[in-house]
């Protein structure tokens, strides 16, 4: 128990009258104003702040009686049982300021045929309805299929949230009608549909002024399933761009002028319940007090002193006190025992409540708890309201399920989706999920013509249609033709593009890392189709790297004929991309390589790499991550970002001459796992391969990276080309003749050498 100590000068003592979340909530806010010097809690809960008393909510008498005792300047009224039952109208004949409708206007929420009738009066927009008497059923039922709607039957008094059926179909509607006839006076109501909000406003008298809307969460399960409960959750502010003024104006307002027009001044919170339909806001009920669990959530939002507004009311001056929120969210989760909305299972023990520490930016607003010989125990249904704040609905959400996981309770239940419809609501565009058709387009045109310069005569249908075409009648000319398809991405290369904003060459590497793929099986390129994806289409950047892509497609007599650009947030980081391609080529039967004659005692002629190609990144990015990239540095003749970005080569040109040469037996492309992992994928069984290290010069890059990490030769050899992108096989006489046909140094790495049976391997001898 807080006892609050005294402030300094007049303080105010300050009754709060109720025992749940909401009551808990507006306990903490009387607790924090400096106006007041002592709070007292009637019953409260056993996480209510200030001094508590045994006195019941609807125990006007001695409510009225604890007041006086205790020199009470100032009630705040939770719930509507109180009010209902005259609360107000008591303590302000005991001369105690009382804050909340007299029992006269609480029949707003009291009764709902009255405030049914009193819409109407106002000319509030309300679904249609009819009210009927105990003996009505048949007028009822002839109402119900004269308005041929799906309908809504509710008990006209107070029933927390209970008293309302949505019967489904005409069967349950005649149960639903008999039901609530054998409850008193009732009813029925035409059923709409859309999110409903909680208008919620302070009054004064004369004037109103709302809250920021909020949304609560009235089903007990997950997808607004299962039965009606008092409210499972809330957040606010919701649908942020209504506009709260106009809708108090026409909601609020006409209550308190009516009211005021027949003598009586509405003084505390009227609360709106709205259903937003097609047709716009309808009044779906009004409750004579904050909601509970908006009150939990709102009243976090709370800047100006709960105090000095409330006092503003009570004087007819509500319009001299300004209503600072904060510019923060809010995401109340209510904790709720086994069983509850229906009857709560119970515990051999009674259960115990452990409020994990709440973050900092979470608060806990006890509601059914009790503290027993110092511990604090559950006792009804809804338990506990966890309130998380944050800079936007997203931050609050997090903070509020972090809070409600640190609650222990046995059997408790909660709901995962509280703020559920928040996130669309955002959404009124596919552009503002992340998806940009109109840059996606403009990608399109912007590539369309580096593109088509690699087309010819034989596309039929190319960029922009669903798929491409292309007509290759010429393959009648091939003795026997032999498609090569290869599919193969950029690898974390693109990462470092992206970064330094280098993207064009990503483009080429794709293409000619392609090429190479279908070369080493003796094959040409014939067409390319590519991928782009990215967090956020950039449409310039998506027009360079196919640039890049277009470029060596020309180079090397291969059509782009399609390709897919996608817009993918959440899947890839904010700036990155990701390259992809499938390249199809096309060899003679006779000519696909490797040929059967790979044999004992051939050579390996290694073709110079001119850069890591696209392997080994991961590693290279790691090494590198702390260097500046502007910068050469050991025996770099350029830029660290120029080496490492240098596209991927093209063997085509060396190689394009020699590959009908039957003397050239195998092509390895050095791709992922270097020499020592990709020279055995052409090796038949019976045979190693031995490399010689030492046999052909490294490059400067790959000398670096040897002496800057500890991997030892195999590693190096596995995770990069270290100077060597391509490698043929040929017979030891043959290879000088081969050599001299290449046009471009080689040098002879190793050989072939039987082996002892296992799975073909490269050694690694020298040096
Ligand atoms: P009430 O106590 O009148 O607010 O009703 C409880 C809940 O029943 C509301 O929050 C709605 O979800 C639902 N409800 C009440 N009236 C209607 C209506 N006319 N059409 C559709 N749903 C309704
Ligand atoms: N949260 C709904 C109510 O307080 O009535």
């Amino acid at each position: 128990m807080t006892t609050i100590t005294a402030k300094p000068g007049n303080g105010r003592v300050v009754l709060v009258v109720g025992s749940g979340g909401r009551e808990h909530a507006i306990a903490e806010a009387v607790a924090r104003s400096p106006r007041v010097s002592r709070l007292l809690v009637t019953p409260g809960n056993g996480g209510t702040p200030g001094e508590r008393f045994g006195v019941a909510s609807s125990d006007i008498a001695g409510l009225v009686e604890l007041a006086v005792r205790e020199g009470v300047d100032l009630a705040i009224i939770g719930p509507e049982v109180s009010l209902e039952a005259g609360v107000v109208d008591a303590l302000t004949r005991a001369g105690v300021q009382a804050f909340g409708p007299t029992a006269s206007l609480a029949r707003i929420e009291a009764s709902k045929a009255h405030a049914r009738r009193l819409a109407t009066r106002l000319g509030i927009p309300q679904p249609r309805h009819a009210v009927f008497a105990p003996g009505d059923e048949d007028a009822a039922l002839e109402w119900v299929r004269r308005v041929g709607v799906s309908i809504v039957v509710k008990q006209s008094g107070l029933a927390a949230g209970k008293g309302v059926s949505l019967p489904d179909d005409h069967p349950s509607v005649v149960v639903a009608v008999h039901d609530a006839l054998t409850h008193g006076e009732k009813v029925i109501e035409e059923r709409l549909s859309g999110p409903e909000y909680s208008l919620i406003a302070f009054c004064d008298g004369r004037t109103a002024r709302a809250l920021p809307l909020a949304q609560d969460h009235k089903r007990v399960l997950d997808g607004d399933q299962g039965p009606n409960t008092g409210g499972m959750g809330a957040y606010a502010p919701a649908n942020p761009s209504a506009d709260v003024a106009a809708l108090c104006r026409k909601f609020i307002d006409p209550i308190v002028a009516d009211a005021a027009s027949q003598g009586t001044l509405y003084v505390g919170m009227l609360y709106a319940g709205l259903m937003w339909t097609a047709n716009g806001p309808r009044l779906l009920e009004w409750n004579c007090r904050f909601g509970d669990p908006e009150a939990q959530v709102l009243l976090s939002l709370l800047d100006t002193d709960l105090i000095e507004v409330v006092e503003a009311c009570l004087a007819g001056a509500l319009e001299t006190v300004p209503i600072r929120l904060r510019t923060s969210s809010a995401v109340g989760v209510v904790v709720a025992s086994a069983g509850y909305p229906g009857e709560l299972v119970p515990t051999s023990s009674r259960a115990v409540v452990t409020l994990g520490a709440p973050q900092g930016a979470a608060h806990l607003f006890h509601g059914a708890t009790e503290m027993v010989d110092g511990v604090l125990v559950a006792n009804g249904g809804r338990v506990v309201t966890v309130v998380g704040i944050g800079a936007d609905l997203a931050e609050a959400r997090d903070h509020a399920y972090q809070a409600a996981s640190g609650v222990r309770l046995a059997g408790s239940h909660y709901r995962r989706d509280i703020a559920w419809r928040a996130p669309g609501l955002a959404v009124a565009s596919y552009k503002a999920a992340g998806v940009d058709i109109e840059e996606g387009n403009r990608a399109v045109s912007l590539l369309k013509s580096s593109v088509a310069s690699t087309t010819n005569h034989r596309v039929l249908r190319g960029v922009g249609s669903f798929g491409g075409a292309m007509d290759v009648s010429f393959l009648k000319e091939f003795d026997h033709p032999v498609l090569v398809a290869s599919t193969d991405g950029v690898g974390t290369k693109v990462e470092l593009a992206a970064r330094l904003g280098r993207v064009r060459g990503t483009g080429m590497d794709i293409v000619n890392h392609c090429i190479n793929d279908v070369l080493v099986q003796g094959a040409r390129p014939l067409f390319f189709l590519d991928y782009v994806a990215s967090s956020r289409l950039d449409a310039s950047r998506v027009a360079e790297i196919v640039d890049g892509m277009s470029e060596a497609c020309r180079v090397s007599g291969c059509v782009i004929l399609g390709g897919e650009t996608a817009e993918m947030p959440g899947v890839y980081a904010p700036g990155a991309f990701d390259i992809a391609g499938t390249l199809v080529g096309v060899v003679e039967r006779d000519d696909l390589l490797p040929r059967p004659t790979v044999s004992v005692g051939d050579v390996l002629v290694g073709l110079a790499s001119n850069g890591p190609h696209t392997n080994g990144y991961s590693l290279l990015r790691r090494v590198f991550a702390w260097a500046s990239p502007d910068h050469a540095y050991g025996r770099l003749d350029r830029s660290l970002a120029d080496a490492l970005l240098e596209p991927h080569r093209s063997y085509l040109p060396v190689l394009g001459p020699i590959l009908r040469d039957t003397r050239l037996k195998a092509l390895v492309h050095v791709t992922g796992g270097g020499l020592v992992e990709n020279v055995p994928r052409v090796l038949p069984q019976g045979l190693d391969a031995t490399i010689r290290l030492g046999s052909w010069p490294v490059p400067a890059l790959f000398s670096l990276v040897a002496e800057l990490t500890t991997m030892d030769p195999a590693e190096l050899h596995r995770a990069l080309n270290m100077g060597i992108g391509m490698v043929l096989v040929v017979a030891r006489e043959d290879a000088s003749a081969i050599r001299e046909k290449l046009g471009e140094n080689s040098w002879i790495i190793g050989e072939l050498v039987p082996s002892d049976g296992h799975a073909p391997c490269v050694r690694l001898v020298g040096r």
